[in-house]
């Protein structure tokens, strides 16, 4: 359907009777006017998720999973470390229920993020940056135990990539049926994302490649140390080859055991790191050129995503993670070349005709 027939519009041909039921089934969208001749290239555009990112998935599952084994109480806190978005993806879910949620989030991440969750309702307890991702964490442990509050876990619970499996996988397998997938494309956080949709496509589509990949400038998978840990599966230590990036919402500064599995079980064929800088480029570049909005990890997948296009032959048919929306970034550098005042051109356009003008 092109986007004139697209006009006439049918519904959903459902009532939805919970903002929780809205989740996934998100689309896969086609890049037309900068993917290299030849190729298809799509976007699986996670932004289209309740509270715009991939993390409202592992919010219900966390939380569904937790009412479901008991482990979390009808009006029991959930507290929990986020860089964000798994933050206001439970600040959602947890409105949506009725749990108060606490947040722990280290202070270098976007101000967007912080007030998001808080007008959802949740606290969120700042850390110091110098602490990193471990610092966070152990503040959501250190609260859990204190308080008797629910800790979700994200970095080493089941319910991760096992949603990924159920949902992201299933609508991979459902919207490809029939078409050629020769590379799936993602970056990792948690890992979820990887390890569940990579379960399923290593025994549904084994022909499919998969493409992990993470900042230029922390390769703690590519350096090959080991991380250390502890009985419970979380970090024992900081990882040596983890330094500051700006690719908020990837690679913390440990290696998560959900991403452990897909390591071990040697779940991606290609690992690509990604500067940055140009992961930010490729953001600006398909908002300008193609009037997708992603955030900074976005635009890093779909660097990658370009790189591995320009290589390839014609007909290769390649699907690319954009886990959230660039409008969570307008504080960030993401958004710093964009002016909030007239520029020069504006001011031109403005007096070239006489009235309404401000300048
Ligand atoms: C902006 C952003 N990009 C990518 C990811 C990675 O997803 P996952 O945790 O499933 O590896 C996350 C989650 O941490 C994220 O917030």
């Amino acid at each position: 359907m092109d986007a004139m027939t697209a006009h006439t519009t049918t519904g959903r041909g459902r009532l939805y009777a919970s903002l929780l039921d809205t989740i996934g089934n998100t689309p896969a969208i086609r890049i037309n006017r900068i993917a290299p001749k030849g190729v298809e290239l799509y976007v699986k555009a996670e932004f289209f998720n309740p509270a715009g990112s991939v993390k409202d998935r592992l919010a219900l599952s966390i939380i569904e999973e937790a009412e479901r084994n008991g482990s979390l109480r009808p009006g029991q806190t959930v507290v929990e470390a986020t860089s964000g978005n798994t933050g206001i993806g439970l600040a959602m879910v947890c409105a949506a229920k009725g749990y108060p949620l606490v947040v722990t989030m280290a202070d270098s991440f976007s101000v967007e993020r912080r007030k998001l969750m808080r007008m959802m309702g949740a606290k969120v307890v700042l850390t110091p940056r110098a602490e990193k991702g471990l610092g966070m964490y152990r503040k959501a442990v250190e609260l859990a135990e204190a308080n008797g509050w629910f800790l979700a876990r994200q970095f080493e619970t089941d319910a991760n990539a096992r949603i990924h499996e159920t949902t992201t996988a299933q609508e991979i397998l459902a919207d490809f049926r029939g078409h050629r997938l020769d590379y799936w494309v993602t970056g990792y956080g948690t890992g979820g994302t990887v390890t569940g949709v990579a379960r399923v496509l290593r025994r549904e589509r084994p022909e499919t490649k998969i493409v992990l990949s993470e900042p230029a400038n922390a390769q703690l998978l590519g350096s090959g140390h080991v991380q250390a840990r502890n009985a419970d599966h979380s970090p024992a230590e900081s990882h040596p080859a983890f330094e500051p990036h700006p690719i908020q919402g990837w690679t913390p500064d440990f290696i998560p055991y959900v991403l452990q599995e897909a390591v071990d079980d040697r779940l991606y064929d290609e690992l690509v790191p990604i500067a940055g800088p140009d992961g930010m480029a490729w953001a600006r570049q398909l908002a300008r050129s193609e009037g997708i909005l992603t955030g900074v990890s976005g635009g890093s997948t779909f660097a990658v995503a370009m790189k591995i296009a320009e290589r390839a032959d014609a007909g290769t048919v390649i699907l690319c993670m954009l886990p959230d929306t660039g409008e969570r970034y307008m504080s960030t550098p993401l958004f710093e070349a964009i002016p909030e005042e007239m520029t020069e051109e504006e001011v031109g356009l403005s007096r070239s005709t006489p009235g309404y003008r401000l300048v």
